[in-house]
């Protein structure tokens, strides 16, 4: 545990920004995700949200700072109509003891490498976060078995240099600083991909359960032809001149950067 600016932060995630844990045996668990309530709620692709636990406890997944009053993304409150029929995602996301800010699942339509670059952005996690806790940073426990997807990380949202992608096959285990790396998610195939993504605040706790579950905080990425990363990156260079020549005809500035999810 390190403390850095003021906020308390895990000296895992300092290297590189995510730790990924032991694979979780998803198998042994019943298809939970598909029993709770989805909402409409626009993310990084074509997305729908189930939230475990909310602002208020409703079925909505808006920011806690856009409540009245407005706080920080923790002390989330549980939903009682979903986590009854999610129990063991439930356990799963309770499990480091560590204080749970937001908590859904995310259902992702199937997209391509080029269309994560374009969706690349950071995430608001810190918002309102009093100066000297734990700093929030979030899990994602892939729930489908998503053999041809992977998750891309970078420091820099157009700078291929220092990218790392990492696979989503069921069970994957990833704890990410998504306010400090830009982040999106490749998924090919036909059905949509589920996964679980929690708001952890950063502290002993968590620390505890990062080493139980022997994190590792770097990997080779999943290798990609360079025909894939060069058209990807010619599309998100082409995508983001479009968008911002269109919001700039519209008299506005790309606010897109900072995402809510
Ligand atoms: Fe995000």
């Amino acid at each position: 545990m390190i403390r850095i600016m003021g906020y308390i932060k895990s000296a895992a995630l300092e290297e590189t920004g995510y730790v990924i844990l032991d694979r979780y045996n998803q198998e042994l668990d019943p298809k939970e995700w598909l029993d709770i309530e989805y909402v409409d709620w626009k993310s990084s692709g074509d997305t729908r949200f189930a939230p475990l636990a909310s602002a208020k406890g409703d079925i909505e997944c808006n920011g806690f700072w856009n409540h009245q009053p407005p706080r920080t993304d923790k002390d989330g409150v549980w939903i009682p109509a979903q986590t009854e029929k999610a129990p063991n995602l439930t356990r799963r996301a309770q499990e480091p003891g560590a204080n749970v800010g937001r908590c859904r699942i995310i259902e992702l339509q199937p997209n391509t490498y080029a269309d994560a670059l374009y969706n690349l952005h950071q995430d608001d996690n810190n918002r309102l976060n009093p100066d000297g806790t734990g700093w929030v940073v979030r899990s994602f426990f892939n729930l489908t078995d998503d053999k041809d997807s992977y998750f891309v990380l970078r420091e820099n949202r157009t700078d291929p240099s220092e990218e790392t992608r990492i696979a989503l096959p069921a069970g994957a285990q990833l704890i990410i600083d998504t306010q400090r790396l830009w982040h999106a998610t490749a998924h090919y195939g036909d059905e949509p991909r589920y996964c679980l993504i929690t708001s952890w605040e950063s502290g002993p706790e968590l620390d505890a359960y990062i080493e139980k579950y022997n994190g590792v905080s770097k990997i080779d990425s999943v290798p990609v032809d360079q025909e894939t990363l060069d058209w990807g990156q010619a599309e998100q260079a082409r995508r983001l001149a479009a968008r911002a020549a269109a919001l700039a005809a519209r008299g506005q500035k790309d606010v897109t950067a900072m995402s809510e999810a």
